[in-house]
């Protein structure tokens, strides 16, 4: 199929769901205010390779520091950008998925390519790139289009 219609009423804040398009699982995360507060800290953005999306594949509404069109809503192709696995989803910091400053984000356990709750790289990682934002709109307060 050419595009996939997500509803939006069931994702809670905070929460991360997995939907198919075009054969490739795509990620929707409701980010709560205190996720997105970690993607202007400057302790997260002093580390990460690419910290305006320069390099990275996304729609020109997601070049920015949300890499996204609401920054509640994260939509985004779940694949590592290193080897194309699928990372970890860790709305919080702490554990030992990765070290210094992160708050939090996807962890990739094939090679340890650490993101953040944009799906932006950290430094150190083998993975070269952000993850890759697909082309999307919200059709209605509740309902998300994708492709
Ligand atoms: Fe993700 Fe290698 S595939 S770190």
């Amino acid at each position: 199929e050419a595009t996939t219609t997500v509803d939006l009423s069931k994702v809670d804040k905070g929460q991360r769901i997995t939907v198919m398009w075009q054969g490739k699982p795509v990620w929707v995360v409701r980010r709560t205010d205190e996720m997105l507060e970690t993607l202007e800290d400057p302790e997260v953005t002093g580390q990460l390779k690419d910290p305006d999306s320069q390099q990275s594949e996304q729609p020109e509404f997601a070049a920015n520091e949300f890499r996204s069109r609401e920054p509640e809503w994260l939509v985004m192709i779940a694949i590592c950008t290193h080897l194309g696995c699928i990372p970890s989803y860790h709305p919080e910091s702490g554990g030992n998925f990765w070290s210094g400053a992160w708050k939090g984000g996807f962890f990739c356990p094939c090679h340890g390519s650490g993101y953040d709750l944009a799906g932006r790289v950290m430094e150190g990682s083998p993975a070269p790139l952000n993850m890759a934002v697909p082309y999307y709109e919200f059709l209605s307060d509740s309902e998300l289009r994708i492709g």
